[in-house]
């Protein structure tokens, strides 16, 4: 097995095992989405408004950006750079409003 399907492995685990262990903590993510909000908030045109979007389509969409997934943007792809799956899920149960 080589190193990229161990991490598409332990993804496509990670996004498919229901369960507390993946349920994202709003407050938590509200603390780790402080330097997205520039970009991210309604009212400023220069990203998608994230705000309501449903939290399972942030959390792919999150882990899309990371380099060798399925979304090209540079930008993004910094910016996602250090999150873990567990920020990715805080995250997006924050935008969420969960
Ligand atoms: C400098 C501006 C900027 C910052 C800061 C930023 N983003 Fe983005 N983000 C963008 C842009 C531009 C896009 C659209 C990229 C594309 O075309 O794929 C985007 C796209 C996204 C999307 C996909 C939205 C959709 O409609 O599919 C998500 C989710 C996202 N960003 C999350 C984040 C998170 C989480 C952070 C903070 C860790 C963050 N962004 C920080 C500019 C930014």
């Amino acid at each position: 097995m080589t190193m990229k399907m161990l991490v598409a492995a332990a993804l496509s685990a990670a996004v498919i095992l229901p369960g507390a262990a993946m349920a994202g903590d709003a407050a938590a993510g509200a603390a780790k989405s402080a330097s997205c909000n520039g970009c991210h908030r309604a009212g400023n045109p220069t990203a998608p408004v994230l705000d309501g979007m449903p939290e399972m389509y942030l959390v792919n969409a999150i882990m899309a950006y990371k380099p060798g997934g399925t979304r090209q943007n540079p930008t993004m792809t910094a910016m996602v750079a250090a999150l873990s799956a567990g920020d990715a899920a805080d995250i997006a149960a924050h935008y969420a409003g969960k």
